[in-house]
């Protein structure tokens, strides 16, 4: 490399405004073992008298997730909400079709409500527009959030829930331009029952708020036509549009992997435009926001699970087991969805627990964190605030996809008790990068409160149940210099990091 070093330009005036508390999501689908063996497991010895799993709580409460998507995924395409609800016993057994499963309907709405509770998240349901429609779109919102004197509402309270769920937040389907989803169907089909479902869906309760789907993922032939034609017929009905990526490594070219957070940069960029767009078409005065309700690494368990005998129970599906280059690249995620903020309001990481997830479990014994927890557990906890407009200058690097690649990216986020938190990665195998960082509009008795550094000699190093603590990040001293308005720190070869600035 050339020049070596990297600066930064902050400024404590130019902001993109405050992230949404919703931006630290996660989702939870049924699908192999995320809700049997991950949130629910009776008889399991952490289990409270619901059958959810109390470590496991504990473990989302600690990654600061504050919202979480329900119940799909394809699996929703495909689902009958009135099977979860009711007495346990009654519940009809499925052939469950998206992934090949047998689903009991022992855990269901009431229970991921509650569950919902204990943990201290907002729930986000999705509907089926797959195989059901319209009077199941307005039934289930009846049923949720209706309080009383109505057939729904009181079978609700028959079930034992006096007070209405109020379910704010909800998907109109999922991933509806996708081949391979239940019912999938072109955009202006479903555009034309989107726009129908959420206008009852409201006309039960004013006050939610929806996600019509937009594209399944940047890649998708129909990208970015869809989005257009989706919200031309729905714009006015609807307050977000869906976008979901997985990034892989199949090839095992890492900077290449790396590189390829970039695409979801782009992807933003593109949905942005297209939302406008048909804003100004529309002379609209409404701004339709993001919903990034699926987003990971998706790519280690691909070929295993063909293997998997269908119409098994909770098979362990989806069990991506993450290294520490797949954290790099969850980490930079994390990065592009803080520097999206004005516009992403919502995102989830797909999934919460076992499937392509930052928590593992295994049945009837422990549970612990894959080497994707940390960063998120830091931007969660970190990343609430205002945004500041970061301006970087840093080297590059080319791989076989994308050019002129920056070795460093960064987000900053100014919190309400004035401290301002750095996230920074330095994308270099092979070197460390000197960063000088300016602070402009900032006390001069800035110092540096906390340097958290994540990083590992070995990229492909895993955190697993009989080594759980092998990849950590951990807190080092003495790292930063602060000379007047500027900060200067060597970012670690292929590293992640966060800083915290605060005045004295
Ligand atoms: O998260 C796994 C799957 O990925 C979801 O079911 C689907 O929506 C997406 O394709």
């Amino acid at each position: 490399m050339a020049d070596i070093q990297a600066k930064l330009y902050l400024d404590r005036e130019f902001t993109l405004g405050n992230t949404s508390p919703r931006l630290f999501g996660s989702f939870v689908e049924h699908l192999g073992r995320c809700v049997y063996g991950g949130l629910y497991e009776p008889g399991h010895s952490s289990s409270d008298e619901l059958g959810f799993r109390k470590d496991v709580i504990e473990l989302v409460r600690e990654l600061g997730v504050t919202i979480v998507r329900y119940p799909g995924g394809n699996f929703v395409s495909g689902y009958n909400w009135e099977d979860g609800i009711g007495p346990v016993e009654k519940r009809p057994r499925r052939l469950e079709l998206a992934w090949r499963s047998v689903e009991t309907n022992h855990f269901g709405l009431n229970e991921f409500i509650q569950w919902s509770r204990r943990t201290g998240i907002e729930p986000l349901i999705t509907i089926n527009l797959g195989t059901r429609g319209i009077d199941a779109a307005r039934s289930i919102v009846e049923y949720s959030n209706h309080p009383s004197g109505t057939y729904l509402s009181d079978l609700r309270i028959a079930h034992g829930y006096k007070e209405p769920h109020n379910i704010k937040l909800w998907c109109l389907g999922n991933e509806m331009d996708g081949p391979w989803q239940i019912g999938h169907k072109s955009a202006e089909d479903y555009g034309k029952l989107a726009v129908e479902a959420a206008k009852v869906m409201k006309w039960v309760d004013p006050s939610i708020e929806l996600v019509v789907c937009g594209s399944s993922n940047p890649y998708m032939p129909t990208f970015p036509q869809w989005e257009s034609t989706v919200l031309d017929i729905t714009y006015d009905y609807v307050d977000y549009i869906s976008l979901h990526i997985y990034l892989g490594n199949r090839e095992d070219d890492t900077m290449n992997f790396l590189a390829r957070v970039r695409d979801m940069d782009t992807y933003i960029g593109t949905v942005i435009a297209t939302c406008d767009y048909v804003k100004a078409k529309k002379k609209s005065r409404k701004t339709i926001y993001l919903s990034f309700d699926e987003w990971n690494v998706w790519f280690h368990s691909r070929d295993k699970d063909k293997v998997i005998e269908p119409w098994a129970i909770a098979p362990p599906l989806l069990e991506d087991v993450y290294n520490f280059e797949d954290a790099m690249v969850v980490g930079d995620m994390l990065i592009t969805l803080l520097n999206h903020s004005d516009r992403v309001k919502i995102a989830c990481l797909a999934q919460l627990v076992n499937v392509i997830a930052p928590i593992m479990t295994e049945n009837n014994g422990p549970a612990w964190r894959q080497t994707i927890y940390y960063p998120f557990m830091y931007t969660a906890r970190y990343g609430k605030g205002n945004v500041l407009k970061p301006v970087i200058k840093s080297p590059t690097f080319n791989t076989k996809e994308f050019s002129d690649v920056p070795f460093v990216d960064a987000s900053a986020v100014l919190s309400e008790n004035g401290e301002l938190a750095l996230f920074l990665i330095n994308k270099s195998m092979d070197s460390s990068i000197p960063l000088e960082c300016t602070l402009y509009g900032f006390n001069k008795d800035l110092y540096v409160k906390k340097h958290i550094l994540y990083s590992s000699s070995d990229p492909k190093a895993e955190n697993t149940r009989d080594n759980a603590f092998n990849v950590l990040p951990k807190e080092i001293k003495d790292s930063c210099s602060i000379t007047g308005n500027t900060l200067n720190v060597r970012l670690e070869p292929f590293s992640w990091n966060l800083i915290i600035l605060s005045s004295r």
